[in-house]
């Protein structure tokens, strides 16, 4: 069958002369769809490319397939029709949806598919226009280069999520988000098919939503940097727009000291309160959970505030509650004792069993971080754990739904294919069909207290694009260099939505260097990557919530791809064993360029003393560069190095791999594998 189209399209193609695409043998989608078939061949995207809507129609969709066409123009170069072609009319690419989708999307929206291009035309039909949004995405990928000129790859795809749930938390308490930036961020998650916009809205250090039931919320809490109640509504029109929920979090009742900055009565504990300022420690501050005028002003509150959220979940936030303030509050002690509650978890499950009757009133279903999960919580409640995926699927086990966000906190640093590697349903989880189900997902976290407007969108991506594949994709899914190979162009094409990951560094740098010459700074950071929050946690210096963003530790990037290109250049010498010729000079070259860094930087740090943060790492890089062209030498020669050497260069690796200046040499892991196998190294055989 495969066989018999294919011959059929060749046969059209050399009759009609069509280009064919130059990556016809694989395929560049990222999210890889549930199931593809390319054939050789492209459509031509030329001036005459028309779209015509067949079927359900709505200025959603209208405005999806506009906003698809302008992409390509500014791809291509090409002028476009923007006018809908009328049902009778030829047309280049046939859009058919059956239903407008959900009027409040929610899990259950259905988000599948097909999408087939021919020589002569494509056709992305769906049963709803959510699916169309997904499909337009899908095409705009399949834009390639063809012989002459631009053409859509010919392909039959069948795309469906294997989660309902693939989310992405941003955090404008910590250091707020315009909202330009907040929608830039919502088309790169359309790009990459992501659903639900997370938006922590509040924690000790920020409250961001207009309140006018209780104005002294943003007034006193906010520094003057919040969403007004119509920025929150043109916002959630534009995710809506994209197919994207927006799930408020408003964190209770720890994280909270925002709120009593203006509101200091309903605290555990007497005020006065100010808002936080160092963003890396836990808050000791906490609602009283004794008191009904609490649950009063936190149902004011939300009375006031659900309404601009249609979305059916309400985030309560529910961890890291610290015993302190309500240790020490008689009262607070007394209401335990009162009640029988053993613990201070037991006095939470109260706080959240009211929380929840409050949100039932006003239409919501509750969620929370693993914290909350009592037995006694009711089992609509969904469940983000963020300690592990055991947790997640023992959840699921009870009777509650839930999203998995362990493994996709961007801000451990960890590179695309370790998120890529973390399944919200690990193999060897133990779930019947129905427990599975209650499993919706996942959510990546982009914590806001090292990250700002500036540096935020390249903390997110490209790495986030991994993760939205691992929630999409079909779980065999799974082979971390093709996802590379993908990633790396869907990098720069996610530029296009206006997120700066890739030019967003070089700008820093160049303020940072005061100079258009940020070379020496671009091969410095390609070789480092930021700490860990975790291991900046342990650094004596701190920043807070107004410390500039803008050292170096702030441009630097996580999974550089230096780290990978050293990487691989080890491994291709290592493999062409025992003649250890194959990237050989390009490592030798590497190296020396390694030592080269702190002459080249102190240079620069004479004009720009920021520089000056680079001199620890730099210093680390020139030993190992030294240490790599040793080893070098010894497998040209055919020698094995001594082990005193090894044990030498092994204490220079672990010297590296501490924090300097509160950045990571990125590159340790590929040296210390050189340098092992040079111990190892067989003679070569001439
Ligand atoms: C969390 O990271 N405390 C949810």
């Amino acid at each position: 069958m495969r066989k018999l189209t294919l011959l059929a399209l060749v046969a059209v193609s050399l009759v009609l002369e069509r280009p064919t695409p130059a990556t016809a043998a694989t395929h560049a989608l990222l999210p890889v769809p549930a199931s593809a078939e390319f054939s050789s061949g492209g459509l031509p995207l030329d001036a005459h490319f028309g779209v015509s809507v067949r079927g359900y129609s709505d200025a959603r969709l209208q405005r999806a397939i506009d906003r698809a066409l302008l992409r390509i123009e500014r791809r291509t170069g090409l002028t476009l029709s923007h006018e809908l072609a009328k049902n009778a009319e030829p047309a280049t690419l046939i859009v058919s949806a059956a239903a407008p989708g959900q009027a409040v999307q929610n899990v259950e929206e259905d988000e599948s598919y097909t999408l087939e291009v021919t020589l002569q035309q494509a056709t992305l039909r769906a049963p709803s226009v959510v699916g169309i949004l997904r499909g337009l995405e899908t095409l705009l990928q399949l834009v390639e280069i063809g012989k002459s000129g631009y053409v859509l790859q010919t392909a039959v795809i069948n795309d469906k999520p294997r989660f309902p749930w693939r989310g992405l938390l941003i955090d404008p308490a910590r250091h707020f988000l315009p909202i330009a930036v907040v929608k830039r961020n919502l088309d790169a998650m359309a790009m990459v098919k992501l659903n639900v916009l997370h938006w922590h809205l509040s924690d000790d250090e920020g409250f961001c939503v207009e309140s006018r039931r209780y104005p002294r919320l943003q007034e006193y809490g906010s520094d003057g940097h919040y969403y007004t109640q119509d920025q929150i509504r043109e916002i959630v029109a534009y995710a809506r727009d994209r197919g994207i929920r927006v799930v408020p979090e408003f964190d209770l009742p720890a994280h909270t000291t925002s709120w009593f900055v203006g509101y200091p009565q309903y605290a555990s504990a007497p005020g006065p309160y100010a808002i936080a300022r160092t963003t890396f420690d836990i808050k000791l501050p906490a609602f009283d959970p004794t008191r009904e005028e609490v649950y009063e002003f936190i149902e004011g509150f939300i009375g006031e505030i659900s309404p601009l959220f249609p979305d059916p979940c309400w985030h309560i936030g529910g961890d890291e509650v610290k015993p302190d303030h309500w240790d020490a509050n008689p009262a607070i002690q007394a209401f335990k004792a009162q009640h029988g509650f053993k613990d201070n978890a037991a006095l939470q499950a109260y706080f959240n069993q009211k929380l929840m009757e409050i949100l039932t009133r006003h239409g919501k279903q509750m969620m929370g971080w693993d914290e909350i999960l009592h037995p006694g919580l009711p089992r609509e409640t969904v469940i983000q754990s963020w300690r592990d995926a055991a947790s997640l699927a023992q959840a699921a086990q009870m009777g509650f739904r839930g999203i998995l966000s362990e493994g996709y906190y961007l801000d451990s640093m960890d590179t695309a294919a370790k998120h890529y590697a973390s399944d919200p349903v690990p193999e060897g989880t133990h779930l019947d069909a129905v427990q599975a189900a209650r499993i919706l997902g996942g959510e990546v976290c982009a914590w806001g207290e090292y990250v700002d407007s500036e540096n935020l969108d390249s903390r997110i991506w490209p790495r986030t694009a991994a993760i939205a594949e691992r929630l999409w994709s079909p779980r065999e899914v799974t082979d971390g260099a093709d996802m590379y190979r993908r990633l790396d162009r869907m990098s720069v094409l996610l530029e296009e939505t206006g997120v700066t990951h890739l030019s967003g560094p070089r700008v820093m740098l160049r303020r940072l260097a005061g100079s258009e010459n940020i070379a020496t700074l671009q091969a410095f950071l390609r070789l480092v990557e930021p700490l860990s929050a975790d291991d900046r946690f342990d650094q004596p210096d701190h920043p807070d919530r107004l410390t500039p963003l803008v050292r170096l530790r702030d441009i630097a990037i996580p999974d550089s791809p230096g780290r990978r290109e050293v990487g691989s250049m080890v491994d291709g010498l290592l493999r062409d064993a025992p003649r250890y010729g194959a990237f050989r000079a390009d490592l030798e070259r590497e190296f020396r360029g390694w030592q080269e860094l702190p002459a080249a930087l102190a240079a620069l740090s004479a004009h720009a003393p920021l520089v000056r943060d680079a001199e620890p790492a730099a210093a680390k890089l020139a030993d190992l560069g030294g240490a790599g062209r040793e080893a070098l030498t010894y497998f040209t020669r055919g020698e094995t190095a001594p082990q005193q050497w090894v044990q030498s260069k092994l204490a220079l690796l672990d010297a590296a791999a501490k924090p300097q200046a509160n950045l990571r040499v990125a590159v340790a892991p590929a040296l210390r594998k050189l340098i092992l196998a040079a111990a190892k190294t067989d003679p070569p055989s001439r």
